[in-house]
């Protein structure tokens, strides 16, 4: 199956829009429980399930709207080269969508990053990006269907649809109908995620790659899925039950499951950086002082920590520059 059977099975055939412009907003997320490994690539199907929370005010917006010729993608106001690698990527999903050959899309997004933050986030760039398109053919799909459209852009795309914890379903079918985020019910307004930037000075290897690498040749990728699929249900534990410290223990020994497959794959993949081990040190010795501070780390060299808002300040200190993140707002 291609992701344009799947595109047809959800929306039908493709027609014309009736508005001039649609526009979606999506925040970004981290995910406690990772996904990383496919059971697909065309679908991006994964091979477990994975739950996150979406940062709030970390998000893209994204205007959409058709004309005749090419496409043309604006990144925070700027053209961006149409032989770009982003361009590229953003063409060949629009492609799923195009009712004619000679229809171009004019797509802007706005990242809603905190300016410098280094954190272009495909996950709410691809969500934003399908708002945009139902907005604007008003296709009234169901949040399961824009989740589906998202994650043929990219994977954790799926659970930006969605604010505060989401869960990703694997699914089992071929075609990934069953493969969708959900949000769920439980809140926790204490819950603070500290996002601390660190710089790196070569870019680092995408997750498609460091996904494929990590599933042919890690010896560690089969218990890796076997863990998450453990901590996919003390985190459900921790978050009905408002226990911190198993949602904090079992985050980022998760995050470093992921990181450790990774690293034993060959050639390694490795997206920590000298900065990123400071940070972790420094988490682990004020844990040490009895802090409850953990942290978490996605494909790239950034740290996110995770602690409830009594330590705020403590954070502030310790992390000069940090951004806090409220998933849950009043
Ligand atoms: O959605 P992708 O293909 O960029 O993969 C995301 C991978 C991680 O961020 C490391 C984990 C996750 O579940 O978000």
């Amino acid at each position: 199956l291609t992701k344009r059977d799947v595109v047809r099975k959800i929306i039908g055939s493709l027609r014309l829009p009736r508005r001039d412009e649609g526009e979606g907003y999506a925040n970004t997320n981290l995910a406690l429980c990772k996904y990383w490994g496919k059971r697909d690539e065309e679908l991006n199907l994964p091979a477990t399930s994975s739950l996150s929370v979406s940062l709030t005010g970390f998000g893209s917006r994204t205007r959409v709207s058709v004309r005749e010729g090419r496409d043309r993608v604006e990144l925070n106001g700027k053209p961006v080269p149409p032989a770009s690698a982003f361009a590229r990527r953003l063409q060949d999903f629009l492609d799923l969508f195009r009712p004619e050959p000679s229809v171009g899309f004019v797509v802007q997004t706005e990242n809603q990053m905190p300016t410098g933050a280094g954190l272009a986030s495909s996950a709410s760039g691809f969500a934003s990006l399908v708002l945009a398109l139902n907005d604007l053919f008003g296709w009234g799909l169901t949040g399961r269907e824009l989740s589906i459209l998202a994650r043929l852009g990219s994977g954790s795309a799926s659970r930006s649809v969605y604010d505060g914890f989401v869960i990703w379903h694997a699914g089992s079918s071929s075609d990934g109908m069953d493969s969708y985020a959900e949000p769920l019910s439980h809140r926790w307004p204490e819950l603070r995620v500290g996002v601390l930037i660190v710089r790196a000075e070569t870019k680092g290897i995408g997750s498609r790659e460091g996904m494929r690498r990590t599933a042919r040749s890690s010896p560690y990728y089969t218990s890796w899925l076997e863990k998450c699929r453990g901590d996919l249900d003390l985190l459900l534990g921790a978050i009905a039950s408002r226990d911190f410290a198993v949602l904090g223990r079992v985050s980022e020994s998760n995050a470093l499951a992921m990181h450790a497959a990774a690293l034993a794959a060959w050639p390694p993949v490795l997206y920590l950086r000298g900065a990123s081990l400071g940070g972790v040190q420094k988490v682990w010795r004020l844990r040490g002082e009895g802090h409850p501070v953990y942290f978490s780390m996605d494909a790239g060299p950034n740290l996110k920590l995770l602690f409830l808002d009594r330590l705020s300040e403590r954070i502030r200190a310790e992390f000069p520059g940090v951004r806090i993140v409220r998933p849950f707002p009043d």
